[in-house]
Order: C-alpha cells, then sequence, then structure tokens
C-alpha cells in the first residue's frame, strides 16, 4: 500500500495531538521533523521515534525524503511556509487560523493550484463524525429553521511569553480559539455572514483576550461567538429551532471527555441524548489529506470555506476596532 510520508515542520506543542492520527492511519507514515534547532529536533525525534531530523525548515523542504508537511507554527508564519512548502513539491496540512489575511489565503491558494499540490486547514474538529453527524441532524429538520447559533471556546492562557499573547504573531483569543465557534456557525448555516459586530477587551500584550462577536445571515438567521484567554476552559455550542434545540457540550477539543454530550431538546417533548460517534479527533484531517494526495478524492473542508474563516475574523476585528457593523 502506497503511504504518505510525513514531516512536521516545527517541534510546536500540538503536534502531539496529531502524531497518534499519523501513526494509526493506515496509509500515513511519519518519517521527518525539522526544527530551528538540530539539538531540539533530534530531542524531539529520540521521544516520538522519528526517523529523521532536520534543522531547519528549509532543509526539511529541500529533501526528498517527505511527501507532506504538517504547519504547526505561529500564525503569522502559516502563509509564509505553507507557500514555500508547496514550492518545493510537498502537500500542506496548515494549522488554523490558516493565514491572517485575505491576500495570504489568496496566495496560498494560487501556488496550490500552481504546483498541484494539496492543501489544507487543519480544523480537525471539522472532519470529526461527531460534527458532521451534528450537520445532518440540522439538515434533517428535526430543530426546524435555524434562528440562532452560539458558540465559547474560552481556556487561560497564563504565561506571558505565549505565542497567543504575541502581536506581532497573530496572537489573540479570536483568531486563537474564538475561530472554532465561528467557523462551527458557518458550517451549520452553510455561508459566511452577511455582517458582523465585535467586541473586545485587549490584554497588556496589545490582544484580545476575550472576544464577543455577533453574525447576521441570510433569512435572519444569527449567530453569538465568544472565545477568552482569562477564565477556566470552558466550549460549548447550541443550535437553536423553531422544533427544539441541539446543546453540544464538547463540540471542539474534548470529543473523547467524559462530560461530552449532544443533547436534542425537542419543544414541548422530554430531552433526548444523541449516541456519539467515536473517532480518535485528528484522525479526520490526516486521512482526508492522504485520500485527497492519493486518491486525487475532493478535500472535504474546501479552500473557499477557508477563506470565509479568514474573512470573518478580519471583519470582526474590524468590527471591534472602529466599533461598526461590518458588512461581508
Ligand atoms: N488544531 C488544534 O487543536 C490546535 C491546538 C493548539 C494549537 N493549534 C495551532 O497550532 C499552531 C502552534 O500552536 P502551539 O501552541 O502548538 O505552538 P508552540 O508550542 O508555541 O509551537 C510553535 C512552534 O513554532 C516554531 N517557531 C518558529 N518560529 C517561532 C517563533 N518566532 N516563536 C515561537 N515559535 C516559533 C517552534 O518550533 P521549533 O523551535 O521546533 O522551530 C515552536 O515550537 C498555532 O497556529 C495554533 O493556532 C492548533
Amino acid at each position: 500500500m502506497k503511504k504518505i510520508r510525513w514531516g512536521l515542520l516545527s517541534t510546536a506543542n500540538i503536534n502531539r495531538r496529531v502524531i497518534p492520527a499519523i501513526q494509526e492511519s493506515p496509509r500515513g507514515q511519519l518519517v521527518a521533523v525539522a526544527s530551528r534547532s538540530l539539538d531540539s529536533a533530534q530531542e524531539y525525534a529520540d521521544y516520538w521515534e522519528i526517523p529523521k531530523t532536520f534543522g531547519s525548515y528549509q532543509e526539511m523542504l529541500n529533501s526528498d525524503a517527505v511527501d507532506a508537511v504538517y504547519i504547526s507554527l505561529p500564525n503569522h508564519l502559516h502563509a509564509e511556509w505553507s507557500i514555500k512548502a508547496m514550492q518545493a513539491g510537498k502537500h500542506v496540512l496548515c494549522e488554523k487560523p490558516f493565514a491572517l489575511t485575505l491576500a495570504d489565503v489568496d496566495r496560498m491558494t494560487a501556488v496550490a493550484a500552481e504546483t498541484g499540490m494539496v492543501l489544507s486547514e487543519a480544523f480537525m474538529y471539522r472532519h470529526h463524525p461527531q460534527t458532521k453527524m451534528v450537520g445532518e441532524f440540522v439538515k434533517s429538520g428535526r430543530l426546524g429553521d435555524v434562528t440562532l447559533v452560539r458558540g465559547a471556546f474560552n481556556f487561560t492562557v497564563a504565561k506571558p511569553e505565549n505565542i497567543r499573547l504575541a502581536a506581532d504573531m497573530g496572537g489573540g483569543s479570536l483568531w486563537d480559539v474564538g475561530v472554532y465557534p465561528m467557523s462551527f456557525a458557518q458550517y451549520i448555516m452553510g455561508e459566511r455572514p452577511e455582517w458582523v459586530m465585535g467586541d473586545q477587551k485587549l490584554g497588556a500584550s496589545g490582544v484580545d483576550i476575550f472576544f464577543s462577536g455577533q453574525m447576521h445571515y441570510s433569512g435572519g438567521r444569527m449567530a453569538q461567538i465568544s472565545s477568552a484567554f482569562n477564565t477556566p476552559l470552558y466550549t460549548m455550542a447550541e443550535v437553536i429551532g423553531t422544533k427544539g434545540r441541539l446543546r453540544l457540550t464538547r463540540p471542539f477539543t474534548g470529543v473523547h471527555e467524559d462530560g461530552n454530550r449532544i443533547t436534542f431538546y425537542p419543544n414541548d417533548l422530554p430531552p433526548e441524548e444523541l449516541t456519539l460517534p467515536e473517532e480518535y479527533l485528528y484522525l479526520g484531517e490526516v486521512e482526508d489529506m492522504q485520500a485527497a494526495i492519493l486518491d486525487g478524492a475532493e478535500g472535504y473542508l474546501k479552500l473557499s470555506e477557508t477563506r470565509d474563516h479568514v474573512r470573518t475574523v478580519l471583519a470582526l476585528y474590524e468590527s471591534a476596532q472602529k466599533k461598526q457593523f461590518i458588512t461581508l
């Protein structure tokens, strides 16, 4: 069986979640890690039992040891290294947020088209069967007409040196975790919002440590999202319709946790717990890439949807700065 040889572009913290997915996937093989320092690549490779190491990102891109790279760099480096990787003939799975400007999203998309490389945003929860099941439930009509999507992703960022607090690295709670409820709303509504309104509280480093957004969709449907770096971990999502509502306790990152529940509250009837599908959270994004590379399959998460994620975040930030509604 042909396997995709994966390389990790950095020794980021998040890699520890993606590595088991590559290892678990029958058509994936983790062959290399690149770091800005060879020592750190070597130490990382020893721990995770990765055969090849590179002391710079470009060296890994220049080698023919890997077919695809997973980009887990700070947000401001996503576009630059995705483009360099594709130009070096590597397929790219790039962490969220994909890029910090629409011009960068468009450049990345153009390079993917020019080089024929597969390029995808690593939004793992979008690929998970739990999210797909919720989408099907909404489409089934059991909620009636959807009127409102709500979602939150809060946690605590304690260390001042965390990349999430660096204004020049694309830090901020909306870029980091607000993108989860924002993209969830886009998925359920099937489109980007028509206009948005955002409000934020900035922290000492100049990035939003709390963000609240209101998004307006066609037909008067709405979404309300929030994200924070200054409260304990809390995630939720809710889809409210004319016939009932659906509540998710772990919509984004906690699908394997004991407290994960999806409950349907039909109007005037007892609540119903949905059966949760089991799959490792990060497996879907890896297998989707492999199917696109090896079988020519169409990727599940389209670059047009990714572009709308970035577009909506930019509009929300613009609204918060100008204290105005922003039309997309
Ligand atoms: N999908 C998810 O579940 C999820 C979860 C967490 C984070 N993420 C995303 O993954 C990305 C990485 O997040 P993380 O928390 O894992 O980051 P992190 O632990 O801080 O790692 C970032 C890595 O980038 C490399 N790097 C290159 N230039 C750097 C610079 N100037 N400053 C700091 N690091 C630099 C470093 O690797 P070397 O030293 O090896 O070069 C570093 O280990 C972000 O885009 C984030 O949004 C996604």
